[in-house]
């Protein structure tokens, strides 16, 4: 273990060592974190934190089951997958256990982004195509690969980055997409969008290789595709010769509860070609993986090309891998996801009646958006609003985040051993810091509405703080002048602030 170093020290190593483009939480004021425990996060003082949006310490931060399991299988052994070992394939007949039966065949990799591009090598060798379809604020990974077809990510270097294979269907979100709840049919609409892509794709004698969404979107707000959309789609994938990838590298492994996998919340009549899975799969430790059917895996081995990984699928990943297994099961974590993600919906229902600043809250199990809104009926995007309140709660030593396309939708992805008691804390907390901004903002009103001089809304759409970037502000980081000026508006005020280089970048938990 290396000394401890004092905090500024650390931050002077990582500010000259670490590449700029690698960003800390709360950059104006970074946390540094020494130890972990349970769903608690602790600082160099020993403060703790509570973590609301861990989803890769599945069961619990350093899980002493599952670093006993590493210790045990490093003692003895750790190798490449050229030698049989019994971890591996009990590993793989474990996972495939909880997938549909078709969905037999496993490759191990190290991390989401592998899982996802090894899926798209599957894809397009075992269709011969090379066309991509992908939703709207996707993400699906790191690597050069994935960054062509994560929205999320390309769109940042604008719109003509998007590569020519690729196309982009509208995210499935019925609250502020172009299909809403009171469409009759949303899901079928959301598809029909898929297959009206397919058809001009064709028409440019182009071929689709592969549809790939999360089964639920993480990144993109915390969207829960509407019933039939994923069948549909699926069925128009198929037809144009086009496999579905199910990205679960966030949203897999019990979060939902009542599943384990989020993909089966649409109904046992849809299952996918590929699935990917990472994160929590190795609660911490880097692993992750591909399953896929039969038939895909042997149209794949037919290149010729033998697949190898170094570190993928090795004894102790494996025995890692089935400690968490274990841990979910012997836990109950899966009921736990469902009581306690049930009840943190309840009390975030009863806010809403409370609060106009909710617009909607969605989720099952341990995955919930709060989606706060500046006008319930345009469902105007809260985003300042939404910041202001992460920067509120790490005050009070509690993290979540927010996201989605407007950086509005405030994300619960806590480890799966959060309890009721964590969801009443961060609910309260919430509620506190929705009254102060509902009251801020109600007295702005009158004030404009009195036509009281120097004191103008000013609506120009900037965040008021970023938890990601460099010379970020916060509404307690203002001057004194533009704190008085603002009369409790809701970081929206921009005089003094929006001359300030502000970026918007967003950082991904
Ligand atoms: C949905 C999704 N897929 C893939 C990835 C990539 O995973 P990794 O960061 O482990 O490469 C991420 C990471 O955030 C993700 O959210």
């Amino acid at each position: 273990m290396c000394e401890p170093l004092p905090k500024e020290r650390t931050i002077e190593l990582r500010k000259k060592h670490i590449g700029p483009s690698c960003k800390v939480f709360f950059a104006k004021d970074p946390i540094k974190i020494v130890q972990a425990k349970g769903q608690y996060m602790f600082d160099e003082r020993g403060e703790r934190y509570l973590d609301c949006i861990n989803n890769v310490a599945h069961v619990g931060h350093s899980h002493p089951e599952v670093t006993k399991a590493a210790v045990k299988q490093m003692e003895l052994l750790n190798t490449n997958s050229r030698f049989l070992h019994d971890n591996l394939v009990q590993y793989a007949e474990r996972l495939t256990s909880t997938l549909p039966e078709k969905l037999s065949v496993c490759y191990f990799v190290n991390s989401g982004s592998e899982a996802n591009d090894l899926a798209l090598r599957l894809a397009r060798q075992c269709t011969g195509h090379e066309d991509v379809i992908t939703l709207d604020s996707a993400y699906h990974g790191h690597v050069t690969s994935l960054i062509d077809i994560s929205p999320y990510k390309f769109l940042q270097l604008g719109k003509e980055a998007k590569k020519d294979y690729v196309h982009v269907a509208p995210s499935p979100d019925i609250y502020r997409g172009k299909y809403r709840e009171d469409h009759p049919d949303p899901g079928a609409a959301y598809a029909k969008e898929v297959y009206d892509i397919i058809m001009e794709v064709q028409q440019k004698n182009r071929k689709i290789a592969a549809f790939i969404a999360e089964s639920m979107q993480s990144c993109g707000g915390q969207i829960i595709p509407p019933p039939g959309y994923f069948q549909k789609v699926a069925e128009y994938v198929h037809e144009a010769g086009g496999v579905f990838i199910a990205d679960e590298v966030q949203v897999g492994f019990g979060r939902v509860g009542s599943h384990f996998w989020s993909f089966q919340l649409q109904g046992e009549d849809f299952v996918p070609d590929i699935v990917t899975m990472g994160k929590p799969i190795g609660n911490g430790h880097p692993m992750s993986c591909v399953v896929t059917t039969k038939e895909i895996a042997e149209a794949f081995g037919a290149s010729g090309l033998e697949y190898f990984n170094t570190f993928g699928g090795n004894p102790v990943s494996c025995a890692i891998g089935m400690a968490v297994m274990d841990i979910i099961e012997k836990e109950g974590l899966r009921g736990n996801a469902v009581r306690v993600g049930n009840y943190l919906v309840e009390l975030l229902n009863e806010l809403k009646e409370k609060h106009e600043l909710i617009g909607d809250i969605r989720g099952a199990g341990l995955f919930v958006g709060v989606d706060l809104v500046k006008d319930r009926q345009l469902r105007t995007p809260a985003t300042a609003e939404a910041q202001h309140i992460i920067y509120k709660l790490k005050e009070r030593r509690i993290l979540l985040s927010a996201d989605g396309p407007h950086r509005n939708v405030l994300k619960f992805k806590p480890p799966m051993c959060f309890t009721k008691e964590d969801a009443k804390t961060v609910v309260d907390a919430i509620d506190e810091f929705l009254t102060v901004l509902e009251a801020a903002a109600g007295n702005k009103s009158k004030m404009v509405t009195q036509g009281s001089k120097g004191i103008k809304r000013q609506e120009n759409g900037e965040s008021c703080s970023d938890i990601s970037v460099e010379g970020e502000k916060t509404w307690s980081d203002q001057p004194k002048e533009n704190v008085n000026n603002r009369q409790g508006s809701v970081c929206r005020q921009g005089r003094g602030f929006s001359s300030e280089k502000h970026s918007t970048k967003r950082i991904r938990t």
